[in-house]
């Protein structure tokens, strides 16, 4: 998962590897843990994810040379930027700025028309990302590709990272993590050209909000210069509920934001395209059903 949107982060569950001898007394120790912590401090014990270097170093390789060959990057170099970035210090303490040197270590720019934001949508982002094709998120960028799903913060009093636990992003106000998407949220933001598209979720209040990554970073990054239109699509759970949509709540202050600034702008809401991508996700949702016979019998009227 994308450690991204500004919100408690939703760290992975520790995953054991161990003799099947030691496997039941483990959970139980497991379950024990979660009775007498609680679901939240549990999340806070999580440190730095195992085996961090081999992973960036590896997703960095595997980015240069398979995922988008041709870009001549330093994955030991871009190592290095990161940690020289993180460890030693106080695992509150890494701002946006300590990570300069990685990211001008690793410039990238994109083709016009092809950025993809987003807003409490992440799963269906992704499908919609991978049917579309020459779209991009900030996943597809080397450091999103680097980073995505990984915990970090660094130690002050012993050099390195901190393996036992790192704070949640709520505890502090320049949290490792959050600075680093915070960077390359911006950095994506800013190069986007021609027509960049939003998905937002009708499904929540404030689907447009200023504490999300969209709103207080990338949406004051997008430069009306540069960007032709800024396509909005609200979309909601197929079964609802239905709370916002283009004429109603957030997402119309969202549209008053990009009028004062120049921008051109269209919304949708309900895009034939995602509703069918939901559809293949949960064929069995009542309004799947609905559709599937309708299109079958459109089809079989066709051939009458
Ligand atoms: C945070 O970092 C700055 C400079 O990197 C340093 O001056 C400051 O003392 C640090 N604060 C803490 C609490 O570690
Ligand atoms: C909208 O947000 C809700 C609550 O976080 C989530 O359950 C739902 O999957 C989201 N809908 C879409 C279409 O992403
Ligand atoms: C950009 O968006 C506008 C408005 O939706 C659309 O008319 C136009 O065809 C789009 N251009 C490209 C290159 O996708």
């Amino acid at each position: 998962m994308f450690l991204r949107d500004n919100e408690t982060p939703r760290v992975p569950l520790p995953t054991i590897i161990m003799p099947a001898s030691k496997l039941s007394a483990a959970s139980v120790t497991i379950c024990l843990l979660v009775l007498l912590l609680g679901p939240s401090q549990l999340r806070a014990r999580h440190g730095t994810t195992p085996n961090i270097k081999h992973i960036v170093v590896g997703r960095c390789y595997n980015y240069i040379t398979l995922v988008n060959p041709g870009l001549r990057f330093d994955c030991e170099k871009v190592w290095r930027h990161f940690e020289e970035a993180v460890s030693c210090q106080s695992s509150c303490n890494v701002t946006t700025r300590d990570y300069h040197q990685l990211f001008g270590a690793v410039p990238q720019s994109w083709p016009c028309d092809t950025l993809l934001l987003w807003s409490k949508t992440r799963m269906l982002m992704h499908s919609y990302a991978a049917v579309l094709r020459h779209h991009w998120t900030l996943e597809d960028t080397l450091v999103g590709y680097m980073f995505n799903n990984l915990i970090w913060c660094g130690r002050e009093e012993d050099s390195g990272f901190d393996f036992h636990s790192c704070p949640e992003w709520s505890a502090c106000s320049d949290h490792p993590v959050y600075s680093l998407w915070r960077q390359a949220s911006q950095n994506f933001a800013e190069m986007a050209c021609g027509n960049v598209t939003v998905l937002l979720n009708g499904s929540i209040e404030n689907a447009f909000s200023r504490k999300s990554m969209f709103g207080s970073v990338e949406l004051d990054g997008l430069n009306p210069q540069m960007v032709d239109h800024v396509n909005i699509k609200v979309v909601t759970d197929l079964e609802g509920p239905f709370i916002e949509s283009c004429s109603q709540g957030s997402i119309v202050d969202l549209i008053q934001n990009l009028r004062s600034r120049g921008f051109r702008w269209t919304c949708t809401d309900n895009d034939q395209t995602l509703m069918i991508l939901q559809c293949v996700q949960n064929p069995e949702l009542s309004y799947c059903q609905t559709h599937a016979h309708s299109l079958s019998h459109r089809k079989m009227s066709t051939f009458e």
